[in-house]
């Protein structure tokens, strides 16, 4: 299991950077613990500049058990009431992404980026990796697929830094779906909570078995022997009208 640091703590904390000194020292303090625990990569999440209605009300308004702890983060389940949850709107630029960049020497991975000027954009200021994601489409619910945005973004910035994706990956089909259009990896949100519901962490061992003979299955039915090269033809796309 890599550790990653969670990019929604980082990035209200980001829009507060010029105008709050605390903000900027509270972000050093922990970007300093991410490193020095071992952790891999800071993702950061910026498909959310602020909270609609659907997702606080009729979303769900998640919130974790009070007994387990955010990490690193100095947080803690208590301190966030979901009725309360607000994201300042003044959200993080490029500029703030540079910022980032110079004071911490793990790699960024930016992750919320949904169309190929984006991509560009995010290449263009030395991200080291993309992770396609429309957060689970819970946010701007008309927005595109996240394997729509994938295969886009794939055929101008594929070969020059990873992509990963998440968002509606739901069997090991979809994860070849995914390495086909150009994913080094995909990430999981709501399969691995409902593993975990249903029988903690067996559960989401579970989950991620059956993924794997999924995986496997549908490599054997398609002819792909290599999870690196799985030729992009395996996937086609159908008009709209014919779906
Ligand atoms: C209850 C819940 C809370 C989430 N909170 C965050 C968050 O704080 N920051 C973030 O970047 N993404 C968050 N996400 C989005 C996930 O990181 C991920 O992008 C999404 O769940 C992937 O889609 P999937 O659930 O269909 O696999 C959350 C998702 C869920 C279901």
């Amino acid at each position: 299991m890599v550790p990653f640091l969670p990019g929604s703590w980082i990035k209200p904390s980001l829009a507060g950077l010029k105008t709050n000194k605390n903000v900027m020292h509270e972000t050093l303090q922990v970007l300093q613990k991410a490193e020095q625990y071992g952790y891999s990569a800071i993702v950061l999440t910026v498909d959310v500049p602020k909270f609609g209605k659907p997702l606080l009300t009729k979303g769900m308004p998640f919130r974790l058990p009070f007994h387990l702890k955010y990490g690193i983060l100095p947080l803690s389940p208590q301190d966030i009431k979901p009725e309360e949850r607000t994201l300042d709107d003044n959200c993080c630029s490029w500029d703030e992404l540079l910022w980032l960049k110079s004071v911490t020497k793990l790699p960024i991975i930016l992750k919320g980026i949904l169309t190929a000027e984006d991509a560009r954009l995010a290449v263009k200021h030395g991200v080291a990796a993309i992770q396609v994601s429309n957060h689970g489409g819970r946010v701007l619910v008309d927005g595109p697929t996240t394997l729509e945005a994938l295969a886009e973004i794939s055929e101008v910035v594929g070969g020059e830094i990873d992509l990963f994706v998440d968002g509606g990956i739901r069997t090991g089909a979809d994860v070849l779906k995914a390495l086909a259009l150009g994913a080094k990896a995909v990430f999981l949100g709501r399969p691995i909570l409902f593993g975990l519901h249903h029988s903690g962490s067996n559960g989401v061992l579970e989950v991620l078995e059956t993924m794997k003979e999924q995986l496997v299955l549908a490599m054997q039915s398609t002819g792909c022997r290599d999870v690196n090269a799985v030729p992009r033809n395996i996937v086609r796309k159908r008009p709209l009208a014919q779906l």
